[in-house]
């Protein structure tokens, strides 16, 4: 019966719960820079973001959490001196992958082989039709790209609020500024998810 299984799936997580969680999170704006999350709190965080959807499952995204207090106070100096920079627990760049092409399918389809254990030719498919979308993207791939990443941010802050951890998502930031302290060509930096951002990649 269909009620039966829905209420099944659903059981881990009431309606209600969710919903208050929804209505407690907001854009913290001071955080106390004496409390940190824990570790396994956070890394609980970090799979969730890395879980996070992208279309084909290509993820064209790399996250940073800033853990150098000097180099938070670099980001702070560029991103209208905001304080959640440097006083929030943890710090999370997201960053767009640019210029997403052939090689980059490639990989993420010996990835999936591996992880799936099965051969690459099997996704063959799969990877034609990624490699065709790449080729000739129905938008700028950059664009395309940078939309996944404010899925990912979506399901972060999400995440947070659903185990009760404050966090605040930032745009306001100079993106080349940021770009030139990570040090980065190839992606450019989106925005960050302040105080609690996970990070790695995801493995599925
Ligand atoms: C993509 C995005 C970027 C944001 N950038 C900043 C920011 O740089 N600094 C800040 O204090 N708040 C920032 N915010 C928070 C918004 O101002 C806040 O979410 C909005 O006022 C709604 O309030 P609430 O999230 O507390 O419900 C940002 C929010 C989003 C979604």
């Amino acid at each position: 019966m269909p009620g039966t299984a829905t209420e099944t799936i659903n059981a881990s997580i009431r309606s209600k719960d969710l919903v208050r969680q929804l209505q407690w999170r907001y854009a913290v704006k001071k955080f106390d820079a004496s409390l940190k999350i824990g570790p396994d709190l956070w890394q609980t965080l970090e799979e969730a973001l890395v879980l996070s959807p992208s279309s084909f499952g290509l993820q064209p995204w790399k996250f940073f959490v800033v853990k150098n207090p000097d180099v938070r106070k670099k980001l702070q100096a560029v991103a209208w001196n905001q304080s959640q920079i440097v006083d929030a627990s943890h710090l999370v760049v997201f960053a767009v992958k640019k210029n997403l092409n052939a090689d980059d399918v490639r990989r993420f389809i010996a990835l999936t082989a591996e992880i799936r254990g099965v051969p690459k030719e099997s996704l063959a498919p799969y990877q034609g039709m990624m490699e065709g979308f790449v080729a000739k993207p129905p938008i700028d791939i950059n664009e395309w790209a940078a939309r996944q990443v404010y899925i990912a941010l979506g399901n972060f802050l999400t995440s947070a609020a659903m185990v009760g951890v404050d966090a605040c998502p930032m745009e306001g930031f100079d993106r080349a500024k940021f770009d030139e302290i990570f040090g980065i060509r190839q992606e450019r930096l989106c925005h960050r998810g302040g105080r609690h951002g996970g990070i790695p990649r995801r493995g599925r």
